[in-house]
């Protein structure tokens, strides 16, 4: 589901008392609450391992982080500005409305400002004085939403005033940035790190996302009141990179729930309702009545789809203003339940996000993974690997699903469907891991782990976090931690399989060529983590491999033959027809 994101992302001050503008890495580093805050926490915290030290920093649980992220979206918002603008002048017109918290300012395709008020009423206020657009030639639809459009009463006597409003790009860097960044890195350890400061999204894309989700919950309520649309997957799970989908549930579970704890005496009230045959069928009408709506009176939604036939029903469509390709789903609990847990692994120890990043780029950089379904493997998918391998290291760095079902307390006893959801929300109850590995050699083992893995027979399962009896054929079998019958790599073919293991085994080859070997940071040479990155390097080493007649260590030896050994039943996989699904 991953695709385009913000363009130009221009921000500014994010508080309207900070008059200095500050470059925005050194001001998302210092923000609590952010992600970036976040890795810093953690990075705190793993020395805190390394020295033993008990005085570890509270770590938020999703739900916290949740609630907050909500409440703050619901006293923001969006406004379309002129191109010049004084930002004093705007500041101080939307302060009649109540104090501002923060603001920022972004580029996409034209200048927007995401503005918090402290408080939900002074929305309320500035809506009461807005006015529905007169069009001349169109007609307007009078939708009152919290995305306005801010125009100069008199533009012309007010030119002399305007002082531009300066903007910065904060789109991922790009590659030839990246791997200048990379080769001046001091370790590959740095290197990983790096990636991920790069690439992990900022505090004001979280807000922007959680805004997003705020507004498009506005136009839900009008038929559902009460209603909750949470964003899930990367946007929330601390693996999301600049650029990535915004996934949203629209969740109805809440609706009327309130009321009837409330009810006393000796009569219980009920709602009419329209019943359906099942519940796939309430959820393709639901998504089908919202795609209408906000095809029709969503502003900012563009390219609406209803792809309502798919084993998880949804309505695609692109949030102009913010940039955001979006995926809207209802009844989509178990997917909020994995992106708690991803959050939970993503948080524990500050390597995991680290290594999930790097993994994610170098799959994206040799192809391995795309924008368009089909029969790749998913970052989903990949992030399911990196926990896994990082469940097997001894001492393990992260736990399995099981021994984080066994820490749980009744609080967070959770079934969905019949199925067992339960596991510890609190990630201060879980003990730290004693594994003091580097990145380097996690990367390494990584590559050496996955390029000799028995695919052909085991399945990958964090659950019990050990290799398992593959239950059926498909080439690559990743067990839904929740759904426990699903594999959710059945889309994957034995060519991309194939083609994963070829470039772990390549990439683990390099990197241990380069222990002997390593080009100085002055020689502008790519290495380490920038080499893994380059698409010509592994295919070059490749082609070297296949003419060599002799392989240069007994282990590329091995690894061969480990190839050759399992095509027969490679090809009995590639020949047979299977259905590409996404979803499992
Ligand atoms: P990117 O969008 O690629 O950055 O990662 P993502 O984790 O958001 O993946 P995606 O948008 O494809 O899916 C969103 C969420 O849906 C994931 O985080 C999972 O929780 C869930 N999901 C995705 N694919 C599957 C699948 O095959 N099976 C199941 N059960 N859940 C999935
Ligand atoms: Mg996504």
């Amino acid at each position: 589901m991953a695709a385009r994101g913000v363009g130009m992302l221009a921000r500014l001050p994010l508080c309207a008392q900070r008059s200095q503008v500050l470059r925005p890495t050194h001001r998302l580093l210092s923000c609590p609450g952010t992600v970036a805050a976040d890795v810093k926490r953690e990075e705190q915290s793993s020395r805190n391992v390394e020295t033993g030290s008990e005085g570890r920093t509270p770590k938020k649980k999703f739900s916290e982080v949740q609630k907050e992220r909500r409440e703050q979206a619901q006293r923001t918002v969006l406004i379309r500005c002129p191109n010049k603008i004084s930002e004093k002048k705007f500041l101080k017109y939307l302060s009649q409305h109540g104090p501002i918290n923060s603001h920022f300012f972004y580029e996409s395709f034209g200048l927007y400002a995401v503005v918090e008020f402290s408080q939900k009423e002074s929305v309320t206020s500035l809506q009461n004085v807005t006015r529905t657009p007169s069009m001349e030639t169109e007609a307007a639809i009078p939708f009152k939403s919290r995305f306005f459009n801010l125009k100069m009463k008199n533009p012309s006597s007010q030119t002399s005033e305007q002082s531009c409003i300066q903007s910065s790009n904060h789109s991922p860097p790009s590659n030839k940035k990246l791997s200048e960044l990379l080769c001046y890195a001091e370790s590959v350890d740095d290197q990983l790190n790096t990636l991920l400061k790069e690439f992990q999204l900022t505090e004001e894309d979280i807000k922007l996302r959680y805004l997003t989700c705020s507004l498009i919950e506005d136009l839900a309520a009008a038929y559902f009141q009460d209603c909750t649309v949470r964003p899930f997957g990367s946007s929330v799970n601390s693996f999301g990179k600049l650029g990535c989908d915004l996934d949203m549930f629209l969740d109805l579970d809440e609706i009327g729930k309130l009321s009837t704890n409330k009810t006393s005496g000796n009569f219980l009230m009920e709602f009419q309702v329209k019943n359906v045959p099942s519940e796939r069928i309430a959820t393709q009408k639901i998504l089908s009545v919202i795609g209408e709506c906000l095809d029709h009176f969503g502003p900012g939604c563009v390219g609406v789809q209803k792809i309502l036939n798919a084993r998880c029903p949804l309505v695609r469509f692109s949030h102009q203003a913010s940039g955001f390709q979006c995926d809207l789903t209802t009844n989509n609990r178990i997917a909020l339940k994995s992106s708690e847990l991803l959050y939970i692994y993503g948080t524990l120890d500050s390597r995991v996000r680290a290594l999930v990043f790097s993994i994610r780029c170098w799959a994206r950089a040799h192809s391995l993974t795309s924008s368009i379904p089909g029969s790749w493997i998913t970052n989903f998918s990949l992030t399911m690997m990196v926990i896994f391998f990082l469940q097997r290291r001894s001492p393990p760095i992260l736990p399995t699903l099981d021994y984080l079902k066994t820490l749980a307390d009744a609080e967070d006893k959770c079934i969905i469907e019949g199925h067992n959801c339960t596991f510890i929300h609190d990630l201060n109850r879980i003990k730290p891991s004693g594994n003091t590995e580097t990145l380097e050699s996690l990367l390494k083992e990584f590559f050496e782990y996955f390029g000799n893995f028995a695919f052909n027979k085991n399945s990958i399962n964090i659950r019990q976090g050990r290799e398992q009896n593959k239950p059926e054929s498909s080439p690559l079998h990743i067990q839904n931690p929740f759904e426990t019958s699903l594999n959710i790599s059945k889309n994957v073919n034995q060519s991309q399989l194939q083609k994963f293991v070829d470039l772990a085994q390549e990439s683990a080859w390099i990197l241990s060529q380069e222990d002997k070997d390593r080009p100085s940071p002055s020689s502008h040479q790519p290495w380490g983590l920038a080499s893994l990155l380059q698409p010509s390097v592994l295919s070059s080493v490749s082609l070297a491999k296949k003419k060599r007649k002799k392989p240069a260590s007994e282990r590329i030896k091995n690894l061969l033959e480990s190839i050759k050994s399992s095509s027969p039943e490679n090809d009995t996989h590639t020949n047979g027809k299977r259905t590409v699904s996404t979803q499992a």
